[in-house]
């Protein structure tokens, strides 16, 4: 299996492990992951996203076959488990079972899942250790790499979290076989956007491989989620708690995504999808602004749609509503818009001199 490390201070450096077909190695990575610790630890508390209900029976029978005392919840699909009221089902549950903080969590699931329980992780007992086993692309390339964890609220999207890193996440791309098409494409959008950010040869080799990659092909898809996992690992290795702005790069194409994903409702873009169209916008901002050639924004929108992915908005989006949304925008510091925008194909930088008037101009271009 592939192995990429992510590094942090205190010795909290763990594992990503990518490969296929090796769910009877589980236990074994466990154990790993979890060594420095008791070895009679043997509780875990496992949260699965229902639409992979049978991969988690799966999971369960390994474990229990492998001595685990396995505890579990099936978390029902969808972005609005990330809700007080499943928080809540899940504390109780686990106030139930009188679960201990020895207990290890594991996610079996996307983002949805990831976030929730890793929350959960995060907070019961004042800490448990977890483990991120993600099983939609945007979580093996993305959410589940740099240990922010949440729930959403009223007030908006992810405004209860924490920071808590996995002991280990494990990837395997047998799980990708169930996701929707759509939602694998949507996920590479923020493969495109590690390209766009960091590493232009890595942009070439997506360019050149873009068939391989939407026939799913193995070796491919896991070169793709490796270098995806070591550029966001090094970028939480440099500011994991976002404080000196380098982790706001990957942000890229986003402040325009969440304006487009609050417009719509949520409903009918996938969070891919708007990002999508969110860096082709970004890009467009940095072409007005001399920063870049119109050949870098093609290259971006060539290859987002040989992905099958939207890169203009809607016609119906009101450009007022889009910046007013923008501005309230939890990384817009007081009503002052800023910008993550590239300046090459593995470049971007952050811009805080952003006027309503060029972002009024740029969304004017559908
Ligand atoms: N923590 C972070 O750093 C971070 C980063 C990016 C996104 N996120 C969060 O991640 C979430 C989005 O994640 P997502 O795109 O994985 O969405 P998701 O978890 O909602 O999964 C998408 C859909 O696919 C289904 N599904 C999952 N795995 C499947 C499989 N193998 N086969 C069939 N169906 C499957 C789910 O039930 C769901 O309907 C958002 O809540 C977002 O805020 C967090
Ligand atoms: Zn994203």
């Amino acid at each position: 299996m592939r192995s990429v490390k992510v590094h942090l201070a205190d010795h909290r450096d763990y594992p990503i492990v990518i490969g296929q077909n090796r769910l009877q190695e589980l236990p074994l990575f466990l154990d790993q992951c979890l060594q420095q610790k008791e070895k009679k630890r043997r509780a875990v508390l496992v949260f699965v996203d229902e639409k992979v209900k049978s991969q988690g029976f799966e999971l369960i029978n390994i474990l229990s076959g492998r001595g685990f005392e396995i505890h579990s919840m099936i978390i029902p699909s969808g972005e609005s488990s990330k809700s007080l009221a499943q928080l809540s089902t899940i504390y109780d549950f686990c106030a139930e079972k009188s679960l201990t903080r020895q207990t290890v969590v594991i996610t079996l699931g996307g983002g949805v899942v990831g976030d929730l329980g890793g929350f959960v992780a995060a907070t019961y007992n004042r800490g448990m250790d977890f483990i991120q086993i993600p099983t939609t692309l945007l979580a093996m390339v993305d959410s589940s790499v740099g240990g922010k964890v949440g729930i959403n609220h009223s007030g908006g999207k992810n405004l209860i979290g924490a920071f808590h890193q996995p002991r280990g996440v494990w990837i395997d791309l047998n799980y990708l076989e169930t996701l929707p098409q759509r939602e694998f494409l949507s996920g590479l959008a923020e493969v495109v956007k590690y390209g766009v950010i960091l590493d232009e040869s890595f942009f070439v080799y997506l360019e050149k491989n873009s068939q391989s990659i939407i026939a799913k092909e193995n070796n491919i898809l896991q070169d793709i989620i490796q270098r995806s996992c070591e550029l966001k690992a090094e970028v939480v290795k440099n500011d994991e708690h976002e404080l000196t702005g380098l982790r706001m790069i990957l942000n890229y194409g986003h402040t325009f995504a969440h304006a487009f994903e609050t417009i719509s409702n949520y409903g009918e873009l996938l969070h891919g999808e708007a990002v999508s169209i969110g860096m082709i916008v970004a890009s467009r901002f940095a072409q007005m602004r001399g920063y870049i050639s119109e050949e870098v924004t093609q290259r971006q929108i060539r290859l987002l749609q040989t992905f099958n992915l939207p890169v203009k908005p809607k016609k119906e989006w009101e450009t007022d509503q889009l910046i007013r949304i923008m501005k309230r925008d939890k990384k817009s510091t007081v009503g002052q818009l800023r910008l993550i925008l590239p300046t090459r194909i593995g470049e971007v930088k952050l811009f805080s001199d952003i006027e309503e008037r060029e972002v009024k101009e740029v969304l004017q271009v559908r």
